[in-house]
């Protein structure tokens, strides 16, 4: 369980990892060193080989989750539930905060302080960018974000970098393609920020209207990263190891006219991967709403089914960690 230090989180006393991460905010993937992600990596092939050998643990068998969603979610808020279920944790499920004293007009602080009275980890999905910080500044338990508005979604970064190490058995040297919503798409901004940390060339393929943040674009170029922008696929089917595929927000459009001129600007079909290496991943955060046709996925190379299972196992991995039981 977390404790308070000089009225700080308590984070690491010694050198090793698994101190490094007891108790403490998961809020952004900018708090990760590649060390970090190596020690969250083992951790998750780990759970995976827990998982497939036996199903469950009680590793964390006594300890409760708050899970606390003011979005839309079916995978990461049912793989939070999986994981902690299968560490032999509890969960507290607030999926419909309408149902919940928010609707009342219970601010975010106050619903942070009352589940943490309950609960030992809050994961938190909220509709503003920052939410989770300002949650996690509030609690002295772990707070793990699940995606704040258009910000990031540090989660689904950690498993979607674990789901190319898993396909393609390295991260340096890779070129990967970004496709779709990159201005809005959170796990895009999450990911981007991870691959910094590797020797990787991106290019980022969208529609002018959803090109990447300035921020996150001038990030990977401050890291030494080559950054390559293009509205076409075409351009990179050929050469992407990695075709990384995102929906297009309609829930951020302030103007749907805008969406509609948009939301259906790239298609991946059989015909498209046929022209792709034969060796590399097409993921997806999911969900999908036709950005990939149904009828690529018995494709080998389609690896967004994993990337969702391998959520499950980093989530685990993350619960573990942050309880000082990794
Ligand atoms: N990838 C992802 O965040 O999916 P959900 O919105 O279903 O959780």
């Amino acid at each position: 369980m977390a404790t308070m230090v000089n009225g700080q989180k308590r984070v690491g006393l010694a050198a090793d990892r698994r101190h490094s991460f007891y108790g403490r905010d998961i809020v952004s993937v900018k708090q990760f060193s590649r060390e970090d992600l190596t020690y969250i990596f083992g951790v998750a092939n780990e759970m995976r080989s827990i998982v497939r050998r036996v199903g469950t643990t009680d590793l964390l068998k006594g300890y409760v989750l708050a899970n606390l969603f003011y979005e839309p979610s079916t995978r990461t808020s049912s793989s939070f539930i999986a994981a902690m279920v299968r560490l032999g944790g509890s969960v507290i499920p607030i999926h419909g905060v309408q149902y919940s004293s928010v609707s009342k007009g219970e601010s975010l602080p106050d619903t942070i302080r009352t589940l943490e009275s309950y609960a030992d980890v809050i994961v938190l999905r909220h509709p503003e960018v920052g939410a989770s910080e300002v949650a996690a500044r509030y609690a002295s338990k772990p707070v793990i974000s699940a995606g704040d508005g258009v910000g990031e979604h540090p989660t689904q970064g950690l498993l979607d970098l674990y789901t190319i190490y898993s396909e393609l058995g390295t991260i340096d040297g890779l070129h990967v393609a970004m496709v779709g919503d990159l201005k809005n798409g959170r796990t895009v901004h999450s990911l981007a920020r991870l691959l910094r940390l590797y020797d990787t060339t991106l290019t980022m393929v969208s529609p002018d209207i959803l090109r990447l943040p300035e921020e996150n674009k001038q990030e990977l170029i401050a890291a030494g990263r080559t950054v390559h922008e293009t509205d076409s696929v075409d351009d990179v089917i050929e050469s992407a190891d990695v075709l990384y595929v995102t929906r297009v927000q309609k829930e951020r459009f302030a103007d749907l006219r805008e969406y509609e001129a948009v939301k259906d600007c790239y298609e991946i079909t059989p015909a498209l991967m046929a022209r792709a290496k034969e060796r590399m991943a097409l993921m997806h955060p999911l969900p999908r709403v036709g950005e990939i046709h149904y009828d690529v996925d018995d494709d080998p190379r389609a690896a967004y089914f994993r990337q969702m299972e391998n959520g499950m196992y980093i989530r685990m991995a993350l619960l573990a960690a942050v309880l000082g039981k990794a």
